[in-house]
């Protein structure tokens, strides 16, 4: 479990979190059917991955299927199942040459087996990688995600092996799909709307939150830049107040 919060004065962007919104409305715009917003937005995923590498974030975080995403039309389910096999086959040896771990968060069980053994592949291939984890939200819901997180702990505690007082927010923190990521220091929501959509409702307590209106598939480098450098004017202080912050206790807030 990672529980130290970063509040590096420098600003720096240790874990990226994205909601990559806009997909459909692009496609529309362009009286493109909604899959081809997606299509591009792969090109987006993969620009925003360079880039993460080249400004040494060490983990980033796409929300790319939530749980209640499932309840779209069936062709654009089964299009997204299909792109997101092609980009985790595809992408393999480039992830293995460029020090990208994979890893997924959500619901697995109810992604397809075709799926599944895929996701599992690369991310038994990609174990090693140090310089970046990109972390895939698939059948994801940040309220599923604490239930599931409940229930591991419930069962412990009926088994006896977890007291009452053991009970905390770090303790809780190792028990989500997350537990060995640190907690976003910025969310990103691109598409317009501004809403968290349950996306790592526990972990961003403290995130600084980005929204713009540009859409997924016109994401790019540049519009990352211009969020990294808005996040470095946020004066981040947990609750406390800045002259705590310049102190040894920093490390300690929540
Ligand atoms: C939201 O746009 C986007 C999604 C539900 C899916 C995101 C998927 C991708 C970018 C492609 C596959 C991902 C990977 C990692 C290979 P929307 O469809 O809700 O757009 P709208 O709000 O304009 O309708």
């Amino acid at each position: 479990m990672v529980t130290e919060i970063n509040t590096d004065k420098n600003r720096v962007v240790r874990h990226l979190a994205i909601i990559m919104d806009g997909n459909g409305r692009w496609a529309k715009n362009r009286g493109l059917e909604r899959i081809a917003g997606h299509q591009r937005g792969v090109d987006s995923v993969t620009a925003v991955v360079e880039e993460c590498l080249k400004q040494g974030i060490r983990y980033l975080s796409l929300y790319a299927f939530s749980s209640e995403n499932w309840g779209r039309p069936q062709d654009e389910v089964n299009a997204l199942m299909e792109l997101l096999l092609h980009f985790v086959r595809l992408q393999r040896d480039k992830m293995l040459e460029n020090g990208i771990r994979l890893k997924v968060i959500g619901d697995v069980s109810k992604l397809s087996c075709p799926v599944r053994d895929a996701l599992e592949e690369t991310m038994a291939a990609t174990s090693a990688g140090e310089c970046l984890t990109l972390t895939l939200a698939l059948s994801y819901g940040g309220r599923d995600e604490i239930v599931r997180a409940l229930k591991k702990m419930a069962v412990e505690l009926c088994q006896g092996e977890l007291s009452i007082d053991a009970l905390s927010s770090e303790l809780l923190c190792g028990y989500l799909d997350t537990a060995d990521l640190p907690d976003p220091d910025l969310l990103i929501r691109t598409g317009g709307e501004k809403r968290i959509s349950n996306f790592l409702l526990w972990q961003s307590a403290y995130t600084e939150l980005y929204f713009t209106d540009v859409q997924w598939p016109d994401f790019n480098a540049d519009e990352l830049s211009k969020a990294l450098q808005d996040f470095r004017q946020r004066n981040r202080r947990f609750g406390l107040i800045d002259e705590q912050l310049t102190s040894e206790q920093k490390e300690k807030c929540h």
